[in-house]
This record gives C-alpha cells, sequence and structure tokens, in this order.
C-alpha cells in the first residue's frame, strides 16, 4: 500500500520546543495579536464567547484567493469538488467566483442548487446514480454527467429524450497507482469508480456512446485519488487520457482533484499554481490542441487551509508514564478523517498563540471510544488548563463534510470570515434537530 499520509506521530520534523505555530497551516487571513489568533480579523475568542464551543471558522478570502490564484495560472477551468465543503453559503462563493462545481449525489445537487449555483455549470459524478437523481440532473441542466457504468448508460437512454440529449463525459479509469492512502486512491485497476482503458472497457462504451442519439459524449473524465503530493502520480494519467483523446477527438478533458496539502508542520505540499501549471504543460507537450477544453476539480486544496475547528477543554487526564489526554467538546463526529486514514493534525491555543510549546499531549473527542483521537502527539504548553480554547488547523475540506451526529452529539456550526466580521453559515444542531426525523 503506497502511503504518504501523515500520522501526526513525533517525527524529526516535529521540534520539541515551539516558540511560534507555523504561520504556513494557518489560513492566509490568520494574524496574531497580542497572542490571540484572529481570522480575516475576526478574534477566535471572541467568537467562542458569543457562539459557544465547537465551531468551524472559515476564512472567505482565503477560499477566494486560493480559487483566484490557480485560475490565474490557468487557461482552463476549475470545479471545486462540493464533497470537500458544501453548504449554501459556499455553492453562492463558488458561483460569484464562476468556477464549475463537482457534485455527486442528489443532497449536493439539490443543497447547491438551493443556493442558486446554475445546473449548466455542474459537473455530476457518482458510481450509481440513481433514476431519481439522473432525472433532477436532466431536470436542472446539470451541464455534464460524468457516466460511470454501462448500467448508467441504460438508465440514461431511458430517461434522456433524443429532443434534448444529454452533455456527457466518460469517466475513464487510467490504471494508474496515485502516492496516497489507499481508501482514497481511485485510478487503479481495481476500483468501483469509471471504465477500464487497460481491458478496454473505456472505448467499448465510447464507440457504444457514439450512436447515442440521447446522449452526446463531448469530453473524458478521470480522477486518480486525493491528497497526492507527488506531481509525477498525475503525467501517467494524463498519458492515458491524453492518448483517448487524440484517438477519439474530443474536445473536453476533465483530469479530476487530488492535491495534496499540508496538515502537519514539515510537510510541503505543491502550489495550486504548480499543479494547473502542471496540467496545461502536459496538454502541450501532449500536443493536443489549445481549443481542448480542459478542467480540473480540486476539493481540499481549495478549502482545507481555510478553516480551523475550534473547541474547548472539558478534562486533563495525565496517565503516569504513558501519555496525558486532552479531551475537548467535539472528535470524530466533526473530523472522523484521524480514525478513518490515520490523518496526522496539529493542535493550537488560540488565545495564547505566543506561549511556548514544550509538551505532547493526546488530543481525544468526548466520543464513546478509544480511537476517538483528534491528534495523536499535539505539542502545546505545559500548563494547558481546562476551559481553555483549542484548534485544530487545516479542517476545512471533509470535515464537516463528513460530520456526523454520533453519539447524538450536534454538528458544530459553520462561520464565515471577512474583513473584520463573521456571520454563522450554518447553525450548530440542537436537540431538537436530533429529534427532528424521529415519527
Ligand atoms: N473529483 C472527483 C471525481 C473526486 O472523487 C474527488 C474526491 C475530487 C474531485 C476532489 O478531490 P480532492 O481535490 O479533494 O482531493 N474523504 C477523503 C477524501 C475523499 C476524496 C473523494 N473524492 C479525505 O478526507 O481525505
Amino acid at each position: 500500500m503506497a502511503k504518504e499520509l501523515s500520522r501526526g506521530e513525533p517525527s524529526e520534523a516535529m521540534p520539541s520546543v515551539r516558540h511560534s505555530f507555523p504561520m504556513g497551516l494557518l489560513p492566509y487571513g490568520a494574524s496574531i495579536v497580542s497572542g490571540s489568533l484572529h481570522i480575516a480579523g475576526v478574534e477566535i475568542q471572541k467568537v467562542a464567547d458569543e457562539i459557544g464551543t465547537p465551531f468551524f471558522i472559515y476564512d472567505e478570502d482565503h477560499i477566494r484567493t486560493t480559487i483566484r490564484n490557480a485560475k490565474e495560472a490557468f487557461s482552463g477551468e476549475i470545479a471545486f469538488a462540493s464533497k470537500a465543503f458544501l453548504c449554501k453559503e459556499m455553492a453562492r462563493l463558488a458561483d460569484q467566483e464562476g468556477i464549475l462545481l463537482d457534485v455527486a449525489s442528489m443532497g449536493e445537487m439539490y443543497v447547491a442548487h438551493a443556493a442558486g449555483f446554475p445546473g449548466a455549470r455542474m459537473i455530476f459524478h457518482g458510481n450509481n446514480k440513481s433514476d431519481q437523481e439522473l432525472a433532477f440532473a436532466i431536470e436542472i441542466g446539470v451541464g455534464r454527467i460524468v457516466i460511470d457504468s454501462f448500467d448508467e448508460i441504460d438508465r440514461l437512454e431511458s430517461l434522456a429524450s433524443a429532443k434534448e440529449p444529454v452533455s456527457a463525459w466518460l469517466r475513464v479509469t487510467p490504471g494508474v497507482e496515485a502516492h496516497t492512502h489507499e481508501y482514497v486512491m481511485t485510478g487503479q485497476e481495481d476500483s468501483k469508480f469509471g471504465f477500464s482503458y487497460r481491458w478496454g472497457a473505456a472505448q467499448e462504451a465510447i464507440e457504444l456512446l457514439r450512436s447515442s442519439s440521447k446522449i452526446r459524449l463531448l469530453g473524458l473524465h478521470s480522477h486518480i485519488g486525493s491528497q497526492i503530493f507527488r506531481l509525477d502520480s498525475f503525467k501517467a494519467q494524463f498519458d492515458v487520457m491524453a492518448e483517448l483523446i487524440s484517438r477519439y477527438g474530443f474536445t473536453e478533458l476533465n483530469l479530476g482533484g487530488g492535491l495534496g496539502v499540508a496538515y502537519v508542520d514539515g510537510e510541503e505540499a505543491p502550489e495550486i499554481a504548480s499543479w494547473v501549471a502542471m496540467a496545461q504543460r502536459y496538454s502541450k507537450e501532449a500536443g493536443l490542441p489549445d481549443s481542448l477544453r480542459l478542467v480540473l476539480e480540486p476539493g481540499r486544496a481549495i478549502v482545507a487551509r481555510s478553516a480551523i475547528t475550534v473547541y474547548r477543554v472539558g478534562t486533563i487526564k495525565r496517565l503516569k508514564e504513558i501519555r496525558t489526554y486532552v479531551s475537548v467538546d467535539g472528535g470524530m463526529s466533526d473530523n472522523p478523517r484521524p480514525v478513518l486514514y490515520e490523518s496526522g493534525y496539529e493542535a493550537i491555543l488560540p488565545s495564547r498563540m505566543e506561549d511556548v510549546s514544550d509538551t505532547i499531549y493526546t488530543i481525544s473527542g468526548k466520543h464513546c471510544e478509544s480511537g476517538d483521537i483528534l491528534v495523536s502527539s499535539a505539542l502545546l504548553p505545559s500548563d494547558l488548563a481546562v476551559g481553555e480554547l483549542l484548534a485544530t488547523p487545516v479542517t476545512g475540506a471533509y470535515g464537516y463534510s463528513m460530520a456526523s451526529n454520533y453519539n447524538k452529539v450536534g454538528r458544530p456550526p459553520v462561520v464565515f470570515a471577512k474583513d473584520g466580521h463573521y456571520r454563522v453559515v450554518v447553525r450548530r444542531e440542537t436537540l431538537d434537530d436530533l429529534l427532528h426525523l424521529e415519527e
């Protein structure tokens, strides 16, 4: 198993004393004023005092800047992979920034549609789209449906009309193993996604679709995985896709997302601008026409670093000669990534950013599982106390979007900060919400 996700264990990169936290793991708009963390000019302590904990706080301009940087370095189009983080406000932001939106379920389509995001700029993915989902996609005029199986072709043939054919891409399995955690690899042969290039399924589907009067196959799509640091992983993918594009003369190519981000001190990820420039360069080198519509679909690289999760410390348990557990008022329900992928995170004390950190703690959640660990080795001040705020940076992607209400712990609110002001864009899940679905 190729595995390059950080595990958050103490490593050579982790110092034993830290005088200041690496700003590269905080949103662009982060600043420290008299030891207190501000995001976009909003003091974290103030938000906590006003709305309670836990909460996700996003630097709105960080997201906008990242999108703009990507657009500026790229002559193609950027689609935001909404699975990384979606709420109506995020869909509106993506709309205002003029990008496309990748949606992968009825729910994602519905939320984006409810926010007024135009169907024509949505790309609909999924390895098992239902009739209901496909019918809704057709109804709202989704720009491209990414066909993932022969069954889906049959389904679309019976739902679409020759008068208004649906515009589609075909998802190709390029047979590439990306350097990442096996759970988030998608381009290898043994995958539930797409049509195999090596075994000819992609070619067969392309031939089949060429004679369809109801489905217009305009291009191809592939996505090889997520949290990828090595840009050369994308080269093998590109070669396969370029061969197919040239062979069949398609005019559109979506290379998916997958660019990794740094979660812990010492990790380095390529800039989004280098990644998009790489795709463009590959396209040129392969001799693909300038008129080719090239699309990239990042999720994590756009939003991960834009947010932190703020908790409050509830208990501190010192186990002699073992470790010290610091438990916060959230956990695997708002961030299942450490449990699922052994992903590493750092921890900070937002109100004491300038205090020296020299003690290692294990940050645990409040759930009834021993595995409910948010940060296995966090470097924090030795006098850390109950009642203090503690935050985990780089939680803007796949945190809120994968949150659950396990143990009937309500999901935290989502706050957007900009220009010294903040607003709650998704409110806290209440006890009444927990009863909402009960008959
Ligand atoms: N396009 C497609 C078709 C995808 O399946 C994905 C992610 C993306 C784009 C965006 O990938 P990104 O740029 O965010 O890496 N829950 C996991 C990540 C799963 C990614 C699934 N697909 C995690 O928390 O690491």
